[in-house]
């Protein structure tokens, strides 16, 4: 059977579902294998643990983004067939976008404007919106699409600069009834523009931004909204709060770190992008083997982010860098080559590592966006969740659409 999307009556059961799934299996998600060198896991599974550890970097990045069709050993495949069925989620009813002026698309990156083409393309209102609130809007292009020339457009933002483009791209198209606003959407007076006849709208608004937006949703008691959630980590509280009553009554806790687990796909990342990064995970992994030893102590030392100009520095100053940072003495002889090859071999390791974690991420991010879900049917909402873009798009291609029932 085709993947399907999500409607009310499935939220609660399939969040049960994931919830049990995800605290059964913490041991197998949490630990980052980047930061410990050996997981509590591969204890327990000790021929899965020297398969992975055995295979190298290109084999892992090319099973990044597909880890649950791995043919590695027991009981992978079962945590794979698993996280993919509860996983699964299959696009929302496209509709019909009036015909968006060409023009429209100045200015606006291609990959942007096709993900606003696949957002503006699945939001099926039973009721036709008329004034569109297009939250953390940028310069609002997703907003002018929608709005056309036919309804009214408030689009939030808090940079001053995207608001005045935005209000001038606005005026250029001739959307006389377009306002864009600079608008800090974290404060409290952000609910002056929720009311009775606003549907809000927010593609890719950040952890505490479309959260916000859902809590005041629910407030304002507005007719509908549209989420396209993204960085769920990027939030002020250190631990989780479940937004919905199911969420509070689960047992799993989630901390920033996470969070985080959702982003770690990489699908849209060039090639020098993506070799800038390995060189620089591989160095950091390098490091980290030093100073556990020059320690004599077997634990990750976080350190700070350098700019990628050290990368082009030898090995030697890139950790006598880092040494310096962290008070650490670095003795006169260090075999530099013999630490470079081992930082890469490390880094082969991780990444074979990471694709159990792999298994969880969207998972996770499905359990995130049920308690949100869940947050809105509890509200009066009747909810929608499906994906609006493949994920070669955009890796955060799921939409949450909530309408009231009346
Ligand atoms: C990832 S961009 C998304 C922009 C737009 N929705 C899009 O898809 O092109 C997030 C936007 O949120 C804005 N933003 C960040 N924090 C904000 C805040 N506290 N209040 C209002 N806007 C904010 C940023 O300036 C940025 O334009």
């Amino acid at each position: 059977m085709a993947d399907r999307y999500l409607t009310n009556e499935d939220l609660e059961a399939r969040f049960s579902a994931l919830d049990a799934f995800l605290v059964a299996h913490q041991s197998l998600w949490r630990p980052a294998p980047f930061t410990e060198r050996e997981l509590s896991w591969e204890r327990t599974h000790p021929k899965l643990s020297a398969w992975l550890r055995c295979r190298s970097l290109a084999e892992a990045d090319a099973q990044h983004t597909t880890p649950h069709e791995l043919n590695a050993p027991a009981p992978f495949g079962e945590w794979a067939s698993q996280a993919l069925q509860l996983a699964a989620l299959g696009p929302l009813p496209s509709q019909q976008i009036h015909a968006v002026s060409n023009r429209l698309s100045v200015d606006v990156p291609g990959r942007k404007w096709t993900q606003i083409q696949a957002f503006a393309g699945h939001l099926a209102f039973q009721h036709a919106p008329s004034h569109w609130l297009d939250w953390c809007a940028g310069k609002g292009h997703l907003g002018r699409v929608l709005a056309g020339k036919e309804s009214r457009l408030t689009a939030l933002e808090h940079d001053p600069q995207l608001v005045a483009d935005g209000q001038a791209l606005s005026e250029r198209h001739g959307l006389i009834e377009a306002s864009h606003i600079q608008q800090d959407v974290l404060q409290a007076d952000v609910l002056r523009h929720l009311g009775h006849d606003t549907t809000p709208v927010a593609l890719h608004a950040c952890g505490d931004l479309h959260t916000t937006l859902i809590q005041h949703a629910c407030t304002a008691n507005v007719p509908a909204l549209a989420v396209a959630p993204c960085c769920y980590n990027r939030t002020n509280a250190t631990v989780y709060v479940p937004f919905s009553q199911r969420g509070k009554a689960s047992a799993l806790q989630l901390d920033r770190k996470d969070l985080g687990l959702p982003m770690t796909e990489t699908v849209t990342a060039g090639q020098r992008v993506r070799q800038q990064r390995d060189q620089s995970m591989a160095r950091r992994l390098a490091f980290d083997l030093l100073q556990r030893r020059l320690r004599g102590v077997d634990a990750y030392l976080p350190t700070p982010s350098l700019d990628t100009c050290w990368l082009k520095q030898p090995l030697s100053a890139f950790c006598a860098h880092l040494a310096e940072c962290k008070g650490i003495e670095l003795p006169p002889q260090i075999d530099w080559q013999a630490l470079e090859t081992a930082g890469w071999e490390r880094l082969a390791e991780v990444r074979n590592l990471e694709l159990v974690r792999g298994l969880f991420r969207r998972p996770l991010e499905m359990w995130l966006l049920l308690d949100r879900a869940l947050l809105l049917s509890e509200h009066g909402y009747r909810v929608n969740i499906g994906t609006f873009c493949p994920p070669d798009v955009t890796p955060r291609n799921v939409m949450l659409l909530a309408e009231r029932d009346d």
